[in-house]
């Protein structure tokens, strides 16, 4: 029986840290067995964004080593990098043609990276959906698993390849957002504010890459506060992310004797850290070491990386023939 395709990317923009782990490499490791699967370095896109590239070759090798080091088997996967298939590029092209300006703006992530980056307005970042659509439905593929914040970017992709569909016949799938567990996942930063990232306050996210020392200062310094005054009251979300984090990385019965003082009005916070920083020390700290090992063995990356592109070249190249062909631009 043929397997279901499934595809997600992870930009090279920085450290990878808990919440691309929770949001997505945590399934990509839990579906390769069961299903097809291509996960790549999305390094085109992090020039949206990040145009100096001094760092890029690096941050490539950090995003495939991590990915190793959480347990991705690259004899199991095709696991590449972007900029290595030029499929992905004239798909995009392609896409393009179907995507209009309208929507494009109205997109949240461009919205908030044009606030962001005023005096870079790219026309790539305009057409970032465009490019991660190509993405996935170069390999036809109908499972992406991603974190919460990519939601619109795949709607947006269902659109594009219904689109096409319907002016150049059937080619694509439509592509759905996954999870384990019905939810897509976000983890939210530790000082509160808003979703954990690459690139904003380094000191309330938690990277794959931080020492020991390092994740239990970031964990001590988490936004609390005084505690709850009535049994079962609602966690504020920082609290909430704290209790997620728990359940993700400590025992059950931990998570279950801290969320009964929460509910019975007698958590003590600065215990619940101390519990939560040990636990996520001895959650990170294989992968760090593992990473690190991989890293510095160029050899080996090497050759993983010319693997994947080689598979991932082959499923796209096939996808691209039948692209051609539904357009009429096969002569
Ligand atoms: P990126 O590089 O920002 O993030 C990689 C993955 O991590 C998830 N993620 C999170 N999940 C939960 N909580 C968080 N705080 C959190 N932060 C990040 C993201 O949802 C993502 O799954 N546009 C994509 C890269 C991309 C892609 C694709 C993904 C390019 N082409 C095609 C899927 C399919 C991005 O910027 O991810």
């Amino acid at each position: 029986m043929n397997k279901e395709v499934v595809l997600s990317g992870i930009r090279p923009t920085g450290f990878l840290h808990l919440g691309n782990y929770f949001g997505a490499m945590r399934n990509y490791v839990r579906m390769q067995d069961n299903f097809n699967c291509y996960f790549f370095v999305a390094n085109w896109h992090s020039l949206t964004t990040h145009p100096d590239t001094k760092e890029l070759q690096n941050s490539v090798h950090r995003v495939i080593a991590e990915n190793i080091a959480c347990g991705l088997n690259p004899d199991k996967v095709a696991l590449y990098v972007q900029s290595d298939v030029p499929e992905i590029a004239e798909l995009y092209l392609y896409l393009s043609m179907l995507a209009y300006k309208g929507e494009l703006e109205k997109t949240t992530t461009f919205k908030d990276k044009a606030r962001l980056q005023p005096d870079n307005i790219n026309a790539g970042l305009l057409t970032y959906p465009v490019l991660m659509a190509s993405d996935i439905l170069v390999h036809r593929a109908v499972k992406v698993p991603v974190g919460k914040d990519q939601e619109q970017h795949l709607e947006m992709a269902r659109n594009f390849a219904e689109r096409f569909n319907y002016r150049y016949g059937p080619v694509f799938p439509t592509p759905q957002a996954f999870n384990f567990g019905n939810e897509l996942i976000k983890i939210m930063s530790l000082d509160g504010n808003g979703k954990m990232s690459k690139s904003e306050n380094q000191m309330a996210t938690l990277y794959l890459a931080d020492d020991n020392d390092i994740i239990r200062k970031k964990i001590m310094k988490a936004k609390t506060d005084s505690g709850p005054t009535t049994s079962n009251s609602i966690k504020p979300d920082y609290i909430e992310n704290l209790f997620t984090l728990m359940k993700l990385v400590s025992n059950e019965d931990v998570y279950t004797k801290f969320n009964e003082d929460f509910n019975n009005c007698i958590i003590r916070y600065g215990d619940m850290k101390k519990q939560l920083a040990e636990d996520m020390v001895a959650f990170i700290s294989p992968i760090r070491e593992k990473a690190a090992d991989i890293q510095s063995n160029k050899e080996l990356l090497t050759t993983i990386i010319h693997q994947g592109k080689e598979k991932a070249r082959y499923s796209a190249s096939a996808t691209l023939t039948e692209v051609r062909k539904s357009i009429g631009m096969n002569y």
